[in-house]
This record gives C-alpha cells, sequence and structure tokens, in this order.
C-alpha cells in the first residue's frame, strides 16, 4: 500500500484527527525550527515549546533560574526579561549547553503545539533536512505541518516542504500526496529546476537565501535587521541532527546517541 505523504500550509488545515498515529514534521524555516536545531546542537539539554509568554514566566518558575534560558519572540522582537530572541545564531554552547530552553514564538511554536496528536513530532528545517529525510524512510503516514507567518502561509516553509516530497518521491518509494504536496513540491522544483540541471548540489546557501527572501517570514524579518539570520538558516545540511518532541510533553531533545 502507497504511504501517506500529506503537507499543510498552516497548522491550522491538519485536522487533529488526521495526525493520530502519524508522524508529524513542523517547519518554521524563519526562525522557530531553524533556532532549535541550532540550540540543540550547541549542547541545550532540551527545548519546552510554551504557547504564550505567560506560561514560559510561569514554567519558569518550576525551575532553578541558572538551569534555563527563556528563548522566544513576538513581532520578531526579543521579549522584555527573556535571556534569548529568536536569532539560531544566538543560541551558542556557552549560552545554552546544559541547559533547558523554554521557548515561545508567535507561530513555530503553536504550530508544534498542534502537532501533538501525532505519535512522532520531528521539527525540521533547511540546516538538518537531509537528516530529517532520511529519518522519514520508514513512515508510513508523514504529515509536514508548515507553521507559516501571521496566520498566513509563508514560502520558506512550503519550499522546505516541496524539498522532502520531491525527495521523498525520488527514494523510489510510493506515496499518495494530498494536493498541498504537490503544489510545495512544484514549488520546490521550480525555484530550483536550473541550478540543479546545471549539477549544483550542494545546493549554495546564498542562492537558497534568495528564495527565502522573497517570503512573508522575510518581510517581517528584514527591517528589523536579521538579515543574517536568513543565511544561517539556509545553510542545507549544516547539521545531521533529527530533534524529536515527546508527543505526551512537547520536550524537545535529540536522541541520545545524536547530543554528543
Ligand atoms: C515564529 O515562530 O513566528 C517565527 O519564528 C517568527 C520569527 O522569525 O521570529
Amino acid at each position: 500500500m502507497p504511504a501517506v505523504l500529506n503537507v499543510y500550509a498552516l497548522p491550522r488545515y491538519a485536522d487533529p484527527r488526521q495526525l493520530a498515529g502519524g508522524t508529524a514534521v513542523v517547519i518554521d524555516v524563519l526562525r522557530a525550527t531553524t533556532t532549535i536545531v541550532y540550540a540543540l546542537q550547541a549542547g541545550a539539554t532540551e527545548i519546552i515549546p510554551c504557547g504564550t509568554v505567560e506560561e514560559t514566566a510561569a514554567r519558569a518558575g518550576q525551575f532553578p533560574r541558572e538551569k534555563i534560558v527563556l528563548g522566544g519572540e513576538r513581532g520578531g522582537r526579543p521579549l522584555p526579561g527573556f535571556d534569548l530572541g529568536n536569532s539560531p545564531e544566538e543560541y551558542t554552547a556557552d549560552r545554552v549547553a546544559g541547559k533547558t530552553i523554554l521557548f515561545t514564538t508567535t507561530n513555530g511554536t503553536q504550530a508544534l503545539l498542534h502537532a501533538q496528536p501525532a505519535a512522532r513530532i520531528l521539527p525540521a528545517a533547511f540546516v538538518n533536512a537531509s537528516a530529517v529525510l532520511q529519518r522519514l524512510l520508514d513512515e508510513e503516514q508523514i504529515h509536514i505541518l508548515c507553521a507559516g507567518t501571521d496566520g498566513q502561509f509563508s514560502e520558506d516553509d512550503i519550499l522546505l516542504a516541496g524539498l522532502l516530497v520531491s525527495r521523498l518521491e525520488n527514494s523510489g518509494k510510493q506515496y499518495v500526496l494530498n494536493a498541498q504536496a504537490q503544489t510545495a513540491r512544484e514549488n520546490w522544483l521550480h525555484a530550483f529546476a536550473l541550478p540543479y540541471a546545471l549539477g549544483a548540489e550542494p545546493l549554495p546557501a546564498e542562492h537558497l537565501a534568495r528564495e527565502l527572501r522573497k517570503s512573508r517570514g522575510a518581510q517581517n524579518l528584514l527591517p528589523l535587521g536579521y538579515a543574517a539570520d536568513i543565511l544561517a538558516a539556509a545553510l542545507l545540511d549544516k547539521f545531521a541532527c533529527v530533534p524529536e518532541a515527546d508527543p505526551a510533553t512537547l520536550r524537545i531533545h535529540l536522541p541520545q546517541t545524536e547530543n554528543n
């Protein structure tokens, strides 16, 4: 039987009942899931997504202050009283190694919360795309949730969804795609058909960044001075790790073998 491969351009398009028993891939390229990958790769013990700033503050009270880092944004900007914003490269080993990160963002952490009914939840970004792809090859029910930006779809997320769809199909396994998966794949092929035809592999970060800059997410970030974050998000396969969120608690960690 062919495997199921669905893309949802926004979390609200995914009926939570459909996610049950499947694998949810949660994408917020600019910037939440990219930042999650950087933070875990820098040695953070775990990341706890929080829905609101108030919830973040309440949960912070359950930990010794020196054990946690408060991170996230609203409107792209760092939050008052928080330690870090939502720039991937802020999450360096000296700031986050050995720490629990309480993390709240406008769209990305909401998408993670929406994915909770799934049996397996994998935050994904371009920086760990091939590692996620490998992990997905054995899955029979894949639901890719794009976080979007301020309730609207954002091309940065759709592009990564399209890369995953295209490469899963190229693996030779049979998939049934929903309409949004087909559209995402076409977007990806349209954006990158020429460089691939010319043999551009691996994809140059600047080329991917050029596409990401056109997205709704980037249009919010550029006026705030976060151009470097877009480049950091475009470093395809910089890392080989696959973070996973525990569906019961949503705590995100790297499987033991990848965390050193
Ligand atoms: C979000 O979760 O809304 C985004 O990551 C926004 C941002 O880029 O800060």
